[in-house]
């Protein structure tokens, strides 16, 4: 089985949508840490009812960007992952970090990347008027929501939908997506070579 390290800064509703497919065995891997850079959040209560170790890394411990990362990967290095995933992790990451990692480390965004990189996604398809949004999942590389995209779901936009309701969507989109695309991952079926995500060898998109 694969070793999965999971950051969060949350609630981990998609930490548990991986905790749930690997105890279904839809996933061969095994997630050895959560590493939370945020000490109170409901995601390390989910681990711990999974039996899951976390570590806190409180980035507001650190004098600036750099000290945080040393520890980060200090922290990431001890436990020799196989892959790495971002889920709800809501720091920005310096490119001297990301490099070690590129291929191994995924992150999921609730916008149909490339439109909507940072933050306020659904308020931003709200206010454009778009009549469809969603979810990606990508490789992390060092251009913040830019690495190639793997794979989206997407989402109808109703009149009715407000910031929440559009969120609430495309949660329910994230929390399928996220465990198919570990399972690939984790069954080698997913690669990454210059800037370019393949799936059984095939470039994607
Ligand atoms: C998810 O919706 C994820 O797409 C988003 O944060 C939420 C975390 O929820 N990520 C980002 O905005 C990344 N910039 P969770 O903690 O319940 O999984």
């Amino acid at each position: 089985a694969k070793r999965i390290v999971v950051l969060i800064s949350g609630s981990g509703s998609n930490l548990q949508a991986l905790i749930d497919a690997i105890e279904l065995g839809a996933i061969n891997g095994q997630i050895v840490a959560v590493i939370s850079n945020k000490p109170d959040v409901y995601g390390l209560t989910r681990a711990a009812n999974a039996g899951i170790p976390s570590i806190v890394i409180d980035h507001r411990q650190f004098d600036g960007r750099e000290p945080f990362e040393a520890e980060l990967s200090k922290a990431i290095n001890q436990l020799a992952p196989d892959l790495i995933v971002l889920a709800g992790f809501m720091r920005i990451l310096n490119s001297e970090f990301v490099q070690p990692y590129e291929g191994k480390m995924l992150n999921i965004h609730p916008s149909l990347l490339p439109k909507y990189k940072g933050l306020q996604t659904h308020k931003r398809a709200l206010e454009n008027g778009d009549k469809e949004h969603g979810v990606s999942v990508h490789f992390v590389t060092a251009e913040l929501d830019g690495g190639p995209v793997i794979a989206q779901r997407i989402v109808k936009v109703e009149d009715s939908d407000t910031e929440q309701s559009l969120q609430q969507k495309v949660q329910r989109q994230e929390h399928q997506l996220y465990p198919e695309v570990v399972a690939r991952f984790c069954n080698e079926r997913l690669s990454y070579q210059d800037g370019i995500a393949y799936l059984d060898d095939k470039p994607i998109q």
